[in-house]
């Protein structure tokens, strides 16, 4: 203090009597010097190395080796992914997993577009063998079994024509084996459903006229609404860009759901099959429009999360399918 204290007396007194001192330059900050940790995670069991981390800052916790393993072992890597923003050192190990043939995106969409789509139409025009003989190519009373048929096939060369013409995917492929799966379960959904609905036995629904055009106007909307959304999706980036930007509401009032949720394709997706469920009234759409809307939220709720993490001012509002709800 007395140092300090008597400096700042004589500073004073020059300051009386000589010239100011011209400003003194600031001393050059020296970069601090980290000395980083080498870490090699080994399996506990067989003490096979996992991983190297070479640069773990000297303060990190255990925690936060957990999470640099996490990171580095459980997430399957991009393409675009740069190397030196990765939670690794100057020397790394990467895992690569064969994942078989490959097949691109957009072909995996045609394919599974495409099946529903004939196989309805087989059921709809009673080929041989799969109702009674004496059913073989006959058409069915209800009138409401051929507006289903319109709408099922409206609904699919939309979605191939949106594949070919609208959508821009960034995902290169996909292993052929998944789209076994993914086949299975579009091709399989639709012949339970078309057998059901185009079966001579078919029951038209209990409300009748009044039903079947409420559920087309429902079902009509959300096709619309659908399309609306992938369009404006398809604007946010230009073609070859893999970039992702928030979608906000455009001019298209089908859009302005965009306000209340991240997915809106989904909802409108949901909506499409819940009108064409009221329209047939037949369980086995029902079990469809269940189960898709399962899986959809389960897409919604991962591009939402992806949303908050990767944009900072994302609309708090938004909820991931379903506005307020879910
Ligand atoms: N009935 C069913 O069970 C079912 C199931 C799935 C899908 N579908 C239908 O198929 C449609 C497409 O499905 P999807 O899962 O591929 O939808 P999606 O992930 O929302 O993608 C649709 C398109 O929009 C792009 N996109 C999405 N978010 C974007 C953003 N923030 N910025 C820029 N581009 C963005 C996507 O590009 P990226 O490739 O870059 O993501 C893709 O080209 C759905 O909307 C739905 O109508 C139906």
């Amino acid at each position: 203090m007395d140092v300090l204290a008597l400096e700042a007396k004589e500073v004073k007194n020059d300051k009386a009597s000589a010239p100011a001192p011209k400003p003194r330059a600031k001393p050059q900050k020296k970069p601090k010097r980290i000395v980083y940790f080498e870490v090699e995670i080994l399996d506990a069991k067989t003490k096979e190395k996992l991983l190297l981390l070479d640069k773990v800052e000297p303060t990190a916790t255990i925690l936060d080796i957990k999470s640099m393993f996490h990171n580095s072992k459980g997430k399957p890597l991009r393409d675009e992914e740069i190397l030196q923003e990765l939670p690794v050192g100057t020397t790394t190990a990467f895992y690569f997993r064969d994942l078989g043939a490959q097949m691109s995106w957009g072909t995996v969409f045609l394919i599974e577009c495409i099946g529903p789509l004939v196989i309805y139409l087989l059921f709809y025009f009673r080929l041989p063998f799969i109702y009674s003989s004496k059913h073989e190519f006959t058409t069915s009373r209800h009138w409401v079994v051929h507006i289903a048929c319109v709408c099922h096939t409206f609904h699919y060369v939309k979605r191939i024509m949106e594949t070919l013409f609208i959508h821009r995917f960034c995902h290169g492929t996909m292993p052929l084996r998944n789209i076994f799966k993914s086949c299975s379960y579009h091709w399989c959904f639709a012949a339970w459903m078309a057998y059901y609905i185009n079966h001579p036995l078919y029951t038209p629904p209990y409300y009748g006229e009044k039903q079947v055009n409420t559920a087309l106007g429902i079902f009509l909307f959300c096709q619309l609404g659908n399309f609306s959304i992938h369009m404006t999706l398809r604007n946010l980036k230009p073609p070859g860009s893999k970039m992702k930007k928030i979608p906000y509401p455009t001019k298209n009032p089908f859009t302005w759901i965009f306000a209340l949720v991240s997915c809106p394709n989904y909802t409108y997706e949901v909506g499409s099959w819940l009108g064409f469920t009221l329209m047939t009234q037949c369980v086995p759409v029902l079990f469809f429009t269940v189960v898709g809307f399962i899986r959809m939220t389960v897409w919604a709720k991962g591009k939402h999360r992806s949303y908050l993490k990767d944009f900072k001012g994302y609309p708090t509002l938004r909820s991931p399918i379903l506005p307020f709800i879910l």
